[in-house]
């Protein structure tokens, strides 16, 4: 398939955060990537539901909702009353993960894992049938504009192997420190979505890096 671009509004100028939408409205964006932080899963807090109702007033692409946050039951719901087209929780975070995806796609949201980076993609196997997309974080998670881990490219083809043999529906996301540079060898390996933060809205021309990101040039 051809594969798809999820620009992280992390990235983008709060300041300016209506032109920043409208911006990824006329782009070749396919998805907004929205990160979730609770200062507890990882060291940082970034922004909750006024500022997701607000975004999706104005946007026309469907919300890829990613959470860093411990507990993400409690929030389903309110996810998809926000606007969540997909819904992406941290393994790390989930201790009954089937049933909190069970719980996503219930609400008919695409329903996704994430693994930080130092998480075996071996152990996903029996969640694979339940799920839509995997995330592979591809620096630890928290921050935008940190350097992409490199060992990510094994992990990627290994993840792509256990899917293509299983014959499961699931898209490879990947998202930190990705850029016009390293996505041509992401998508070789196998990865369908690439999410980009700096590389997109500290761009001197985002739509354009978007376009970019899109066609490979
Ligand atoms: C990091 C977030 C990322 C972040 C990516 O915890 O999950 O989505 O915004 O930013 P860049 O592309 O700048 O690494
Ligand atoms: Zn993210």
């Amino acid at each position: 398939m051809e594969h798809l671009v999820s620009p992280s509004l992390l990235a983008a100028d709060f300041n300016n955060l209506e032109n920043e939408v409208l911006m990824i409205n006329r782009s070749e964006a396919d998805w907004l990537h929205l990160d979730i932080m609770d200062g507890v899963f990882v060291p940082n807090i970034s922004f909750g539901f006024p500022v997701m109702n607000a975004i999706k007033k104005i946007t026309s692409k469907p919300l890829d909702v990613h959470l860093m946050i411990i507990d993400p039951d409690r929030f389903i719901t309110r996810f998809k009353e926000a606007g969540a087209n997909n819904l992406t929780v941290q393994y790390e975070a989930c201790t009954h993960l089937n049933r909190t995806v069970t719980e996503i796609r219930n609400l008919e949201m695409r329903a996704g894992v994430a693994l930080n980076p130092h998480t075996p993609v071996s152990l996903l196997k029996n969640i694979l049938p339940y799920i839509d997309m995997v995330l592979i974080m591809t620096v630890n998670p928290g921050f935008g504009g940190q350097l992409f881990i490199k060992e990510s490219y094994n992990k990627i083809a290994e993840l792509r192997r256990i899917i293509d043999e299983g014959d499961h529906k699931v898209l490879i996301e990947v998202d930190g420190g990705i850029d016009t540079i390293n996505a041509p060898k992401l998508i070789e390996s196998g990865v369908d979505v690439l999410v980009a933060g700096n590389s997109v809205f500290g761009s001197n021309d985002p739509v354009r890096t978007i376009s970019r990101l899109k066609q490979l040039l």
